[in-house]
């Protein structure tokens, strides 16, 4: 038998977890000083949920749902999370809670895409969801967090790019104007476009087919997508998150042609994309969904939130120093080894010591590899009571109580 991962997923093995535990650590701290708290939803949902709620023109609905039938109830692994989010806030009357509700979440998601570097089947996302605002102070809120917590990772040669798409006042007149446009030459479209023309042709502008955006390379279309189509109070709405963006000293691109791949949004929609990674550069995605808690049946709530990609943001980072036990204990007595172990952690030393109870030298040259000190435990101690300190750094080795022990590792 030859039992692998599956195609698109990975082990992370203990020589990257660490990695892991620092951003997560990182986006915890950050976020709890900003007061947003955290929500961990179901990793499968009915599959109704993602139907209406991601939207049926989208590529992950159609294409990419890992969807399973257990007692004729059909369910589906999550490919993202603001859906199920959305679920838990109307199931649990989070409405009622005073606004905003800042959540975050985070966890593994599944796409049955075609995998290639940064892109897999299984993948982690880590975001945040903000209710009950429609000011876009709070897009602006989001899209704050979001740089701040990249920016304290260390990640350098991030773009952010930021559209309106509008709201379903003004968009259906932008999305028949798209439909005339593009009409003359749509057999030459991808069949993906096909389906977007009757779905959500604003989906077509941002097709990552060559061909597509070939065609879309066409002075009627152009005209088209740089001509304001949307409302006032779009407008006004767009032109507020920009001054609050300037205000905050963060760098923008306004990109007409960003729609994003899902359909909730409306108004805002943002990326941010990296220079240092290949074809799949976006890091952190995300947008406005005002009419979602409506649509799945909570009282109407604006809304809007962002996640990225943990492993896109973890082959962005140089990795944290790995930090090196407090203490190894040096000894042949596993019993007192134990014993010792267990008062070190009671004073929150990290120690350890070896199960195997091999010869003194190798313990030692296993605790220079692995720790600061080595406690050593020897006869001699044993019967005076006493252990030996050994710096493992400046080779200085002393006689310490194990209050002076405490001391000096402290
Ligand atoms: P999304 O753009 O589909 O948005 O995904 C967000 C991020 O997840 C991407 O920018 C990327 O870093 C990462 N990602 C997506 N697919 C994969 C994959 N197959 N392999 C590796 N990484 C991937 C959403 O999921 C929305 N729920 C974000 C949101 C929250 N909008 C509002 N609130």
């Amino acid at each position: 038998m030859n039992l692998k991962t599956p195609k698109g997923t990975k082990d992370i093995l203990p020589d990257e977890t660490y990695i892991w535990q620092y951003v997560e650590e990182k986006a915890k701290n950050i976020f709890n000083n900003s007061n947003y708290q955290e929500i961990r939803t179901p990793i499968f949902e009915a599959t109704e949920l993602f139907t209406r709620g991601v939207g049926d023109s989208t590529d992950i609905v159609n294409k990419e749902m890992y969807t399973f039938i257990q007692k004729e109830r059909s369910l589906t692994l999550r490919p993202e999370n603001t859906a199920g989010v959305v679920r838990a806030f109307i199931e649990h009357g989070m409405h009622r809670l005073p606004t905003p509700v800042k959540l975050w979440y985070k966890g593994p998601m599944f796409r049955y895409e075609r995998p290639q570097a940064g892109r897999q089947r299984q993948f982690h996302q880590l975001g945040v969801e903000v209710f009950g605002i429609e000011n876009a102070s709070a897009d602006a809120e989001v899209i704050n967090t979001a740089m701040f917590l990249l920016d304290e990772l260390g990640l350098k040669n991030l773009s952010l790019e930021i559209n309106n798409i509008g709201c379903p006042k003004c968009r259906n007149a932008y999305k028949e104007k798209i439909k005339e446009a593009v009409k003359p030459k749509l057999d030459q479209f991808c069949t993906d476009c096909h389906l977007r023309y009757e779905k959500n042709p604003l989906r077509m502008l941002d097709c990552k087919n060559e061909n597509c955006g070939k065609l879309l390379a066409n002075p009627e279309i152009e005209a088209v997508i740089n001509n304001e189509f949307i409302c006032d109070d779009c407008v006004k709405h767009f032109s507020e998150l920009q001054e609050y963006l300037q205000a905050l000293n963060i760098e923008y691109k306004i990109n007409k042609r960003l729609v994003r791949g899902l359909d909730y949004y409306n108004r805002t929609v943002f990326e941010i994309t990296s220079t240092n990674l290949g074809s799949q550069n976006a890091v952190c995605g995300g947008g406005r969904y005002d009419p979602l808690v409506e649509m799945l049946g909570g009282s109407p709530t604006p809304a809007v939130g962002w996640a990225f990609g943990m492993e896109r943001v973890i082959s962005l980072l140089t990795p944290p120093e790995i930090k090196p036990l407090d203490v190894f204990i040096v000894t042949n007595n596993t019993k007192k080894a134990f014993e010792l172990a267990e008062k070190l952690r009671k004073e929150k030393i990290s120690c350890d010591f070896d199960l195997a109870n091999r010869k003194f030298q190798k313990q030692i040259e296993k605790a220079s590899k692995i720790a600061k000190f080595a406690l050593i435990l020897g006869e001699e101690e044993i019967s005076s009571g006493v252990l030996t300190l050994k710096n493992l750094q400046t080779g200085n080795q002393e006689k310490s109580s194990f209050e002076e022990v405490l001391n000096k590792i402290l």
